[in-house]
């Protein structure tokens, strides 16, 4: 397979944009294939939680490194990661190069050694977030860039939040989605992007499973081509 990565594992990148449908995608393609599944957005949300829980500054780059290096895997199935407050002190404490620097290991390893939950091979790793088909895993078999415009994704996450008991306003949830986006997008470090060899899949006018079946097909395709 010409375009897997060390040990012939495969690798699926998907990055995209909050709410733009990436996550979902990445577990439903991790269950189709029996491939392990990280997403990454967490590592950065656990990062921002030790933070406040420690009431250190988001402001404070080596207060943020330093609780970079001392995230655990177990800390990311804490449901109080997905809550909108960690997700944006998640998005601030990304921009810092050392806080990407300290996770880029943890991201590395989990691509080139997928197991399952019993510590054993899995043959691919899907890995969902802003930069792993740019920077973590620039040689991913196949790299998916999933997209909506900002007004769909708003009204995704609107949804979502109601559905969840939480009290939401559309206009805010498109404001913090504008601020997020411009920040993500516009940093230095490890920007959002697609990467230049990545399929752009719209999702605005998909549901999940429309997604899917896009997305599969084009992994598909590039597994069975690089044989
Ligand atoms: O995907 P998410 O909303 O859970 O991600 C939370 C924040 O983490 C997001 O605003 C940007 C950052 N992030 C990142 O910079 N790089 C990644 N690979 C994943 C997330």
């Amino acid at each position: 397979m010409s375009r897997s990565t060390a040990k012939g594992r495969i690798v699926i990148a998907i990055d995209g944009p909050s709410a733009s449908g990436k996550g979902t995608l990445a577990h439903r393609i991790a269950e189709h294939l029996g491939f392990a599944v990280l997403d990454t957005g967490l590592l950065y949300r656990g990062v921002a939680k030790r933070l406040l829980e420690s009431g250190g500054d988001p402001g404070d780059a080596a207060a943020a490194a330093a609780a970079a290096r001392a995230v655990t895997a177990a800390e990311l199935r804490d449901p109080a990661l997905r809550s909108e407050q960690v997700g944006e002190i998640a998005s601030r404490i990304a921009a810092y190069p050392a806080v990407r620097q300290a996770l880029l290991a943890l991201q590395r390893d989990f691509a080139a050694n997928p197991l399952d939950i019993n510590g054993n091979p899995l043959p691919g790793a899907v890995l969902d977030g802003r930069d792993i088909g740019t920077v973590i895993c620039p040689d991913a078999t196949v790299k998916i860039f999933v997209t909506a415009t900002t007004e769909a994704r708003a009204a995704r996450r609107h949804k979502e939040l109601l559905d969840r008991g939480v009290a939401s306003i559309y206009a805010r949830v498109l404001q913090d989605m504008e601020r997020r986006d411009a920040r993500d997008s516009g940093r230095v470090a490890a920007p959002t992007k697609p990467a230049a060899d990545a399929v752009v899949i719209d999702s605005t006018a998909l549901d999940a499973d429309g997604v899917f079946a896009a997305a599969l097909a084009i992994i598909l395709e590039r597994i069975d081509g690089a044989d």
